[in-house]
C-alpha cells in the first residue's frame, strides 16, 4: 500500500517519525512536506496529499498540523477525500469502521509520539464495515 504524508511546521516532527515508522513496516511512503519547522501554510501540503489520492498514486494519507483542524478542512475540500481528525484510538477505529476514512489527520501539538503510533496502528489495521455505513458514506459528497 502506498501512503502519502503531509504536515505544516507544527506537525513536522511527528511527520518525520511517522515516515521512519512506516518505512520500517515496509510501506511505500511519499512525503508531500513540509520539510522543516519553518512556518508554512498547511493547505499547500494538504492539497498535494489529497491530489495524490485522487490520482491513485496513494491509497491513504496521514497528515498533521497543530490542532489538526486546518489541514483536515483543506483535505476535505477534495471530493474523493474522507479525512478524519483523530486524537485517540477509538475515534480512529470508528473513522475506519464507519466512515471509511482514507486520510488520518492528527493534532500534533496535543499528542505524544506513543499516542500517534497507536492511532496509526489502528488506522492501518481496521477495515471499513460497509453495509449501512456504505449508504451513509455515499451521501457525504454533495
Ligand atoms: C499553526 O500555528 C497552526 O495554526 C496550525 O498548525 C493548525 O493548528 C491550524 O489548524
Amino acid at each position: 500500500m502506498n501512503i502519502g504524508l503531509a504536515c505544516d511546521h507544527a506537525g513536522y516532527l511527528h511527520k518525520e517519525k511517522t515516515k521512519k515508522y512506516l518505512e520500517e513496516l515496509n510501506y511505500n511512503v511519499s512525503d508531500y512536506g513540509c520539510f522543516s519547522e519553518e512556518s508554512v501554510d498547511y493547505p499547500d501540503f494538504a492539497h498535494k496529499l489529497a491530489q495524490s489520492i485522487t490520482n491513485n498514486i496513494n491509497t491513504i494519507g496521514i497528515q498533521f498540523c497543530g490542532t489538526g483542524n486546518g489541514i483536515n478542512m483543506s483535505a476535505n475540500k477534495h471530493k474523493e477525500i474522507r479525512a478524519a481528525l483523530c486524537w485517540n484510538t477509538h475515534i480512529c477505529e470508528q473513522a475506519r469502521l464507519h466512515n471509511n476514512a482514507n486520510v488520518l489527520t492528527m493534532p500534533a501539538r496535543h499528542l505524544d509520539w506513543n499516542e500517534v503510533k497507536d492511532i496509526i496502528d489502528i488506522f492501518l489495521n481496521t477495515s471499513f464495515e460497509g453495509g449501512r455505513h456504505q449508504r451513509r458514506v455515499d451521501k457525504i459528497s454533495t
